[in-house]
């Protein structure tokens, strides 16, 4: 089976009711990063961490996979398909994707802050302050915040450089790591990229500038008919 990897971004969850990080109306618009996604942060002031990540967390329960995120599921009929996403939902999973890479964890686990790889369901929409890990450290957000190392880039570069079809959908492209993944493609594989807005990509690339829902479709009827 041929493979086709995916990387997608907040885009692809937009239309399932979920923010995006830089749009006008974006996650970013209404906090700072540095008072709530970094480690700095967690230390200064874990409540608020908590607090962000506990309504993230809420929005994600309430909201259902988009189309985007069904034919991407499509696509498993005829391909070998390996979604890597930057998005801290489930929705790829909720779809029915079978395999999906996480580069930057999942709100809906914790984790101890002494052992940022040992993923903990969380029951409920909440975690509370204060609950203790049992290796003693505190739980956190299973979360990769900003200039943590990102553990799952590793796994990843490995799929891009296997990658027959390359598929990238609703991200802006400037957070790294992530962003530099489609530089592991090799040159020969052939592009997609799914945005409303442009997209700066340094390689040939075929775009549909539209919204993951229609546009995801469309690049799946291609691949399917090949
Ligand atoms: N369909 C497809 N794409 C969309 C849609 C839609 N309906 N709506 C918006 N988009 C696009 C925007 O045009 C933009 O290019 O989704 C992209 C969202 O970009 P960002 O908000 O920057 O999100 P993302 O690229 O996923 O951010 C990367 O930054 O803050 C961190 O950790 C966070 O994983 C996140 C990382």
């Amino acid at each position: 089976m041929k493979k086709v990897v995916v990387l997608t971004g907040a885009g692809i969850s937009a239309e399932s009711g979920i923010s995006t990080f830089r749009d006008s109306d974006g996650l970013w618009e209404q906090y700072r990063v540095e008072d709530v996604a970094t480690h700095e942060a967690w230390e200064r002031n874990p409540k608020l961490v908590l607090d962000f990540y506990n309504a993230r967390r809420k929005d994600v329960i309430k909201a259902q996979p988009n189309e985007a995120h069904k034919q991407l599921v499509r696509l498993e009929e005829k391909y070998d398909v390996r979604i890597i996403t930057q998005n801290i939902d489930n929705l790829h999973e909720r779809a029915g994707s079978t395999n999906v890479i996480h580069l930057h964890g999942d709100v809906t686990k914790c984790c101890s802050d002494r052992n940022l790889n040992k993923p903990y369901p969380i029951e409920g929409d909440t975690l509370s302050y204060g609950i203790t890990a049992p290796d003693g450290g505190m739980m956190r957000p299973f979360i990769v915040f900003f200039n943590e190392p990102v553990p799952m880039m590793e796994p990843a570069m490995e799929l891009c450089s296997q990658a027959d079809y390359f598929i990238i959908v609703g991200t802006s492209l400037v957070v790294y790591p992530a962003a530099g993944l489609i530089n592991f493609v090799p040159k020969s594989v052939p592009c997609y990229l799914v945005d409303p807005k442009e997209v700066r990509v340094s390689r040939n690339i075929t775009v549909y500038t539209e919204k993951a829902g229609t546009g995801v479709k469309k690049v799946v009827d291609e691949l399917m008919s090949l």
